[in-house]
């Protein structure tokens, strides 16, 4: 299993990045018009230099030629590029023709597993559901994402599932549990992910003692 940021703030890469247990970043239109003064292309290409594994770029094209000439053009700006595209008719049948151009797909804002099911057939490297939305509108977002694994693996598809919407810490276990090869999160789970409050208490106690073991080794010395 893998671990994406969910995010386009260099910062917060920059900082999960030296964790040494990221594999790539996630990005979406939303996530960009949130980071001032930015170029779309000159974050993309920072976020690639960064991170070396796949970034995903959201393209914003509604017809199918205007999404192969823009896939092609931000397939083109760094080799880890991963080109995101909706999932509706227009985004399929661009996915099903740049998949065989060799382009990196990533076929988001899926909530069914048979939109799962056609992102893979139309060779997406990715599909990605989104479980948070997916809870927010009363369903079972988890249930989308193991059933596009099971689905995936008993037909051998080359298709990677992408937990992405991720809330909270324990939407990630799950996500791990369900199968899913990668989980996408935002920074602050990325980091709750790392926090236990034993861990403290324990660090602090064992650092008090050390205090004790080596001012006892010290006064015996002396
Ligand atoms: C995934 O690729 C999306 O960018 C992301 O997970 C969307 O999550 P949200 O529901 O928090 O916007």
């Amino acid at each position: 299993m893998q671990l994406f940021l969910d995010t386009a703030n260099i910062d917060e890469i920059r900082q999960v990045a030296k964790l040494g247990v990221l594999s790539g970043v996630t990005t979406n239109p939303t996530l960009m018009a949130k980071e001032q003064g930015v170029e779309y292309k000159d974050r993309v290409v920072e976020i690639c230099e960064l991170v070396k594994g796949p970034v995903s770029a959201e393209c914003i094209s509604r017809d199918v030629p205007g999404l192969i000439a823009e896939a092609r053009e931000v397939a083109a700006w760094h080799r880890n590029v991963v080109v995101k595209i909706p999932i509706d008719a227009a985004g399929l049948e661009a996915t099903a023709k740049l998949s065989k151009e060799g382009i990196k797909i990533n076929m988001t804002l899926v909530f069914s597993a048979n939109q799962a099911i056609l992102a893979a057939l139309a060779g997406a490297t990715y599909v990605s559901p989104f479980v948070g939305r997916l809870d927010d509108a009363g369903h079972d977002g988890m249930e989308v994402v193991r059933d596009a694994v099971e689905i995936i693996d008993r037909y051998h598809l080359p298709a990677q599932v992408i937990a992405a919407s991720l809330r909270h810490p324990p939407h990630v276990t799950a996500a791990a549990k369900a199968g899913a090869h990668i989980a996408t999160m935002p920074y602050r789970v990325f980091m709750a992910m790392l926090k236990h409050p034993l861990t403290d208490v324990g660090i602090e106690r064992f650092l008090a003692d050390a205090q004790r073991y080596t001012k006892d080794k010290t006064q015996a010395r002396g």
